[in-house]
């Protein structure tokens, strides 16, 4: 018999239609229905007899007013098939509602990081309904490192029984590039504040590069993997987090003003560069989550030149898993963010969820 299951697709930004894209060319022995899709934060396309949307002309379709978060569980309840709930967008109400929906028996895909990154509360709220009877299944792998499988490996080696000691990390698209061009095994002059301009320039950052620079994206990523590895972190401001903008700049108005100060805190930074490099080390920006101390941070690392963070390439993830079993660390490496490897984690999840409850 051929299984089949019913998708709510919320969001067609960036990774949103990618993830169209992918799922309109996907081979399966599953079929997908996509019985409702959210075209942004306005409208939507949906039929009130579940009848599938045709991907291929989404574009053109007649959209309505959006369906209310409440309004949408009662619809994608009553569906006649099981049912998983696509975010491709990074609001927090929809997060904050994830509970609602999988209490309900609707299942969860999504790179949107805010559910699981807030409060300890939320968190426990949306894993505890998981796992009650009739509830729906959640997966976030893209969630941290865009497509690159972390999550699912580091719960798998803590599901069989694995101790895991540290966790070290790469998390940053952005601020990878900028100490991979910045700290390198060669002797080099460049300003940091000058890469900051670059990267910038070439699109690598947020609007305003402070949004990157506070280390705040990193400590949501690394607070969802400590909660992962049992580490109750309460939210993710609660350890310790080195921001890289000067006190001083903190309250500069626009990203221009700012940008412009920068260079005149460059010796700083300049002087960690140059005694860690004296010391054959490059400097990097990490998420360190260590379970023999105790300890979770968000900081500037020093690595020999010889350690795999030291030979990163351009924007790249990388993390370093050392458990019981890899003493030697698990090492995962790759684009940490884009359209394409974004959505391929979220349509991996989705398969993985259809390949339990299609029916
Ligand atoms: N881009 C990447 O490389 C990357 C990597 C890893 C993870 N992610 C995560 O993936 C998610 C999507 O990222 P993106 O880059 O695709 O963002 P994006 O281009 O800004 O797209 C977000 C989409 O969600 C829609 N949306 C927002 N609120 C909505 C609502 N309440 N109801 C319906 N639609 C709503 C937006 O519509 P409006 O225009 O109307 O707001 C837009 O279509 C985020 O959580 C992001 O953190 C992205």
């Amino acid at each position: 018999m051929v299984k089949s299951v019913n998708l709510a697709i919320i969001g067609t930004g960036v990774v949103g239609s990618a993830y169209i894209n992918q799922l309109n060319n996907l081979k399966s022995k599953i079929i997908f229905n996509v019985i409702y899709l959210a075209k942004n934060s306005k409208e939507a396309i949906f039929n009130k007899d579940y009848k599938s949307i045709n991907l291929s002309n989404y574009k053109q379709e007649t959209t309505q007013p959006l369906l209310s978060l409440d309004e949408l569980v009662a619809f994608l309840k009553n569906s006649p098939k099981p049912t998983i709930l696509i975010d491709n967008t990074s609001n927090v109400s929809i997060a904050n509602y994830y509970s609602n929906f999988l209490k309900n028996g609707i299942s969860i895909a999504t790179p949107n990081k805010k559910a699981f990154s807030s409060s300890l509360k939320i968190w426990n709220d949306i894993f505890r309904t998981a796992e009650e009877d009739g509830s729906g299944l959640i997966y976030h792998e893209s969630t941290v490192g865009a497509g690159l499988p972390i999550i699912g490996p580091l719960k798998d080696l803590i599901l069989t029984g694995d101790k895991i000691e540290k966790i070290e990390g790469i998390f940053s698209g952005t601020l990878s590039y900028i100490f991979n061009e910045y700290s390198t095994t060669e002797k080099s002059d460049i300003k940091f504040s000058d890469i900051v301009k670059k990267a910038k320039e070439l699109g690598y950052t947020e609007p305003d590069p402070r949004d990157d620079l506070n280390g705040l994206d990193v400590a949501r990523k690394v607070t969802i993997l400590a909660r992962i590895s049992g580490f109750e972190i309460e939210n993710p401001t609660s350890f310790p987090i080195e921001s890289l903008i000067p006190k001083q700049l903190e309250s500069v108005e626009s990203s221009n003003e700012f940008l412009n100060q920068l260079s005149n805190y460059d010796s700083e930074i300049q002087k960690i560069k140059d005694d860690a490099f004296n010391n054959n080390q490059v400097l990097r920006f990490v998420g360190k989550i260590d379970l023999s101390t105790n300890k979770v941070s968000v900081e500037i690392g020093k690595y020999s030149f010889d350690h795999p963070f030291a030979s990163l390439k351009g924007s790249d993830n990388v993390i370093s898993i050392k458990t019981n079993r890899y003493p030697n660390p698990l090492i995962i490496q790759g684009a940490g963010a884009g359209a394409e490897v974004t959505a391929h984690g979220v349509l991996a999840d989705t398969i993985k969820i259809a390949e339990r409850i299609a029916n």
